[in-house]
């Protein structure tokens, strides 16, 4: 089984390790919510993956077995998980600069808080709720979200 976001491309090899799949993409790489080995949650990646001043998109699935995009950012405060769902309606963000960017409407998140910059099609900030946040922990370096 291969998990691929809509809007990106697997790039390169693809990894199975018992419980989780794997996949090198593009700009993500794929991770399950349903497999959750620890009480810290699911695995996404290793913390080595993602320095700081770095973003990543990471696609997979939730516990329901849904499509969920989480974005992993690293600040020097330390590491923030959204969820890449644009709270307008729906559509899977992506990074544009050290900002992530909604193509459908335009909304404009903070890459690290979620906070919004632009709401759709020009309306205010205060226009739509920021993007959801995920748990996230780093453990003998590993990242986990849940
Ligand atoms: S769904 Fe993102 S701006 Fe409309």
């Amino acid at each position: 089984m291969l998990n691929i976001s809509r809007r990106r491309v697997l790039q390169t090899a693809i990894a199975i390790t018992p419980g989780f799949l794997l996949a090198k993409m593009d700009t993500a790489q794929a991770f399950s919510l349903k497999d959750a080995t620890s009480a810290l949650g699911s695995l996404v990646d290793k913390s080595s993956a993602i320095k700081v001043g770095k973003t990543r998109i990471y696609s997979g699935q939730s516990s329901s077995g849904q499509q969920v995009e989480v974005v992993i950012t690293r600040t020097k405060k330390g590491l923030f998980a959204l969820n890449g769902a644009c709270t307008h309606q729906g559509c899977g963000v992506s990074l544009q600069g050290t900002q992530l960017a909604c193509p459908c409407h335009g909304s404009v998140f903070k890459a690290d808080t979620g906070a919004v910059v632009n709401g759709p099609n020009g309306a205010p900030a205060n226009s739509i709720a920021p993007l959801a946040k995920f748990k996230v922990t780093e453990s003998k370096g590993n990242i986990y979200i849940k």
